[in-house]
């Protein structure tokens, strides 16, 4: 038989019973404060670093979108691209130059003067003109724009002729494709979108084609994150192109002798989602590169200007 051993002492229990005639209620969980009311946080913008142009836009473009930058030959729009590059390296984001108007190696001599280090920006040679290759000292340019081996990996293998012909949509959007995988692109700009159309139509895409085309590529980028300027020759009023009915804003530039010497206006003609400056501003091209005034132009009593001569 087992002994019984004696209860150990338990410690008493304290149980909270509450006075007779009161009922308990159990303990509400916690409740969250409210959050502070404030203007809520302003949405990040993606900046030119051009303080006239930035505060024409509120403060930037709203980020991951397609915007066009149009005006006549010579107006600017492949420095303004090129600035708005240059400030996405600054902010060390990687930038993509797809370059189709001219060859890398041409861009680069048309802004010596100016001093600017290009040599971050990854370029996509576009350009059907590979004559540019030809010469020892223009490879070499290449090389300085960035790295050869990036170069080679970006040119299509399967490129039939050394002419326009493969300059497709489809062929940049694919290129443009297999460099998104490796590197996180930013800031693209695409100078110019009148060349890749041009290209298109010799190519004998139908207009339908060439808008779908627009469309993923463009789609496909701000899925990306990235933030897009396409510069384009200004189109007539009543010919509405792909490019323009697709981008969420549009930056135009513009330039006329008076007298002897060259003005030159940028205006924001139209931006979704955003509020922004409509009146236009002179700006200057001077030793480093676009500067835009601050006020508006009132040369012109702030209209826009008719096409440049
Ligand atoms: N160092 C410089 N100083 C002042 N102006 C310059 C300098 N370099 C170029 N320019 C001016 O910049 C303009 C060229 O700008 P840009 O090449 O960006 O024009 P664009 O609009 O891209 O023309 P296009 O449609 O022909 O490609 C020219 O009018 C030229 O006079
Ligand atoms: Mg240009």
């Amino acid at each position: 038989m087992i002994p019984l051993r004696p209860l150990e002492r338990l410690p008493p229990v304290r149980v909270n019973v509450p006075p007779p005639g009161v009922k308990q209620v159990a303990p509400s969980p916690p409740v969250a404060k409210p959050p502070a009311i404030g203007p809520s946080p302003p949405a990040a913008r993606t900046k030119f670093g051009i303080r006239g142009l930035d505060s024409m836009l509120g403060g930037g473009l709203l980020p991951a979108r397609p915007y066009l930058l149009s005006g006549p030959t010579g107006s600017g729009k492949t420095l303004l691209g090129l600035q708005f590059l240059l400030e996405g390296i600054r902010l060390d984001e990687k930038v993509l130059l797809v370059a189709v108007d001219e060859p890398p190696a041409e861009i680069l001599d048309n802004v010596r003067s100016f001093r600017w280090d290009l040599s971050r920006i990854h370029t996509l040679d576009a350009n059907p003109g590979l004559q540019a290759f030809r010469r020892l000292g223009d490879v070499q340019e290449i090389k300085a724009l960035h790295d050869v081996k990036s170069m080679q990996e970006m040119t299509d293998p399967n490129r039939k002729t050394q002419t326009g012909e493969d300059i497709s949509l489809q062929s940049i959007y694919l290129k443009l494709r297999r460099q998104l995988e490796v590197v996180p692109f930013r800031r693209v700009l695409i100078d110019s979108m009148t060349a890749v159309r041009h290209f298109a139509l010799r190519a004998g895409e139908d207009l339908q084609t060439e808008r779908t085309e627009i469309q993923s590529l463009l789609r496909f980028l701000s899925e990306k994150g990235v933030t897009t300027l396409l510069t384009s020759q200004p189109s007539p009023p009543t010919v509405l192109t792909p490019e323009t009915v697709l981008c969420r804003g549009e930056i135009s530039l513009s330039r006329q002798w008076v007298g002897h010497s060259m003005e030159r206006w940028i205006w924001v003609s139209r931006m979704r989602g955003m509020a922004h400056d409509t009146r236009m501003r002179s700006f200057h091209i001077g030793t480093d590169g676009i500067t835009v005034a601050s006020g508006e132009a009132s040369e012109t009593g702030g209209q826009a200007p008719a096409t440049s001569p």
